[in-house]
């Protein structure tokens, strides 16, 4: 049994020869989860963000070394502007809230996307998020706050065309140095919650050998138990990356 382990963990851990090293989240359904309580959407978003910090904790506790969140993506501008504003205080509120415990337990957050687009406040709080966790060693959390696939491989062509890399330099590995996911292994095991079975313009070149794992739970009701049936299910997967 590893220091800490609870004998929750122990009995999933018997269960599971192999467990991925890279998961990402698309949290999924936190309007719905609020419509079907006639509550406002934003109580959706406010229970969905709140419940990231015991799920995280719970991963870290596990061993898990990389978790990448959807929270934001460059599409989700289209949404009205009251929805937009408020989940970006939510999202501060729950940076400010969660993250010092968050340290506390050794995750080290990085943020994935376009920093600069977002509002100056939502800035602050996520850098001092990173530097305050930036020599953490346990689970990475990577917040994907507007997030595109298709912006961040623009992204990295412009600097890869800025830096006049010669052509027949730029190879895959090159190339993933370049994305904002550079050093980071690609995902192994994608759960979407929300009963939609789409990727979304999320991590599009880290998912190219990602095991999918897609349920109708909506996010605000995703608990450890469903963490577990995700993480059983993928230890069935067989990969075998285009080999035989
Ligand atoms: C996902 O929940 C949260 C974010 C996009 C940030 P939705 O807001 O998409 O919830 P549904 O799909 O409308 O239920
Ligand atoms: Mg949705």
């Amino acid at each position: 049994m590893c220091p800490g382990e609870t004998g929750m963990m122990k009995s999933l851990r018997q269960k599971i020869n192999r467990l991925p090293v890279h998961i990402a989240i698309v949290p999924d359904g936190n309007g719905r989860w609020a419509e079907k309580r006639g509550l406002p959407r934003l109580a959706g978003h406010q229970a969905g963000v709140k419940k990231m910090r015991s799920l995280v904790e719970y991963l870290n506790d596990l061993q898990i070394k990389y978790v990448t969140l959807y929270g934001f993506s460059t599409e989700n501008w289209g949404r009205p502007r009251e929805e937009i504003e408020g989940l970006f205080r939510i999202l501060e509120e729950r940076i400010n809230q969660d993250v010092p415990k968050l340290h506390q337990k050794g995750v080290k957050v990085l943020h994935l996307g376009r920093l600069g687009e977002l509002p100056n406040w939502l800035q602050k709080s996520i850098q001092h998020a990173e530097e305050r966790t930036r020599d953490n060693a346990g689970l990475t959390l990577c917040l994907a706050f507007n997030y595109g696939g298709h912006v961040e491989i623009v992204d990295a062509v412009r600097r890869i065309v800025a830096e006049g890399i010669p052509p027949e330099k730029i190879d895959e590995k090159l190339f993933g140095e370049y994305l904002y996911t550079a050093g980071i292994p690609d995902v192994d095991l994608l759960i979407r919650t929300g009963d939609e079975w789409r990727l979304s313009n999320f991590l599009l070149w880290q998912t190219a050998y990602s095991e999918y794992y897609f349920t109708e739970v909506l996010w605000p009701d995703f608990t450890k138990e469903d963490m577990d049936k995700a993480l059983i299910a993928f230890s069935h997967r067989e990969r075998r990356f285009g080999a035989l």
